[in-house]
């Protein structure tokens, strides 16, 4: 990608609100450090719980509720696997265009790496590498998750790997805490996460000569369940806030993971904890990475509101039903294909009440 701001990208540009950015109320900033101490407990209603660990819980509830995003910290990732993933993610994004373009997605392949370029995407200033932890064709063969490892770094595919499996677990006690807070049992969610379709994405954003025309990625919600995303220390990650609609720019910690809640755990909680729009800035000096991992259910997951969390008289289900394969590969092959079109909503699936 050169450095010459595509005309494209600036109409496309004209399209946006003008960024304003508050750096005032930031997103809330969680330690989970109990979690180093005690189990997670799996009733929700257990009178032995440690304060300190009600605390986490009502903590994390109170951040989906008011935020649809926290941080975390004292983790238990090791920070040693990021920082492989980040040094092959510097040596993978330096190669020269042809070399990664070895590993490009294609119409079938939604894997490997692409470019704005290639994609015709005018609206993003980003080029990315995507993998999976399962792969995945679907049974007429149109569409195709198969991971694509480049030559070069030899250690992507080792340190990818790795890290996914870490990051994995600290989803998976995300998840049991999210439950925990909308008074579930901690494993009520487990189940949809076997043989899950887990998404994990290296962006990176180059230097844009004009930041203000252009974004990394536009304003956008998340549909998987949780987002655990890594961001290195250049920033540029702006999240809508929910009291006042403003972008409120999340400032990067070191050692710690951005989290946010994404369009299934909005529809499972019936919109108790709502996915919240953000998006990404580029800077004009430095690149800059950011990781995340898409945690998301088994393809064959039929997503719809909790029975435990609706009622027909004061709560009833604000959705109907839709197959998570389905609404995942529909907005991926949308998005490589035909960018001005709509991408499958939860909207869309939301019921007249
Ligand atoms: C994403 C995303 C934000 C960032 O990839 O879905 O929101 O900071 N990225 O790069
Ligand atoms: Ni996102």
């Amino acid at each position: 990608m050169g450095l010459e701001v595509d005309p494209a990208f600036v109409q496309a540009a004209e399209h946006r609100p003008k960024p304003t950015i508050s750096d005032a109320g930031e997103i809330p900033l969680i330690d989970l450090s109990p979690l180093l101490h005690h189990p997670i407990p799996s009733d929700p209603s257990d009178p032995s719980i440690p304060d300190e660990i009600s605390s986490l819980i009502a903590a994390i509830g109170a951040a989906c509720l008011d935020w649809g995003f926290f941080q975390v910290v004292n983790h238990g990732v090791d920070l040693k696997l990021l920082e492989r993933v980040q040094a092959v993610a510097r040596e993978f994004f330096a190669l020269p265009a042809e070399e990664k373009r070895r590993v490009k997605r294609d119409e079938v392949n939604a894997l490997g790496y692409y470019d704005t370029e290639h994609t015709k995407n005018v609206r993003d200033w980003k080029e990315v590498f995507d993998l999976v932890v399962r792969e995945y064709e679907s049974d007429d063969g149109s569409f195709r998750l198969r991971n694509q490892w480049p030559d070069h770094p030899p250690a992507m595919r080792e340190a990818c790997e790795e890290y996914i499996a870490s990051v994995e677990k600290l989803a998976y006690k995300l998840v049991e805490l999210i439950a925990l807070s909308l008074n579930l049992p901690a494993k009520r969610l487990n189940g949809y996460f076997r043989d899950s379709s887990c998404f994990f994405r290296i962006n990176h954003y180059n230097p844009c000569p004009s930041p203000d025309l252009v974004l990394g990625v536009g304003r956008h919600k998340d549909s998987g369940a949780l987002t655990v995303l890594a961001q290195d220390e250049v920033g540029g990650l702006d999240v809508k806030r929910k009291s006042d609609g403003e972008w409120v720019r999340v400032k990067p910690i070191p050692n710690s993971y951005i989290i946010n809640v994404g369009d299934i755990i909005q529809v499972w909680s019936n919109d108790k904890y709502e996915s919240v729009e953000h998006r990404a800035s580029v800077n004009t000096e430095k690149e800059r990475f950011s990781i995340p991992f898409f945690f998301s259910p088994t393809f064959s997951t039929n997503v719809k509101p909790l029975e435990e969390l609706v009622s027909d008289d004061k709560n009833p289900a604000r959705y109907q039903e839709y197959n998570w394969g389905h609404y995942f590969s529909s907005r991926l092959s949308s998005n490589f294909k035909k960018l001005d079109k709509d991408n499958l909503q939860i909207s869309h699936f939301k019921k007249a009440l």
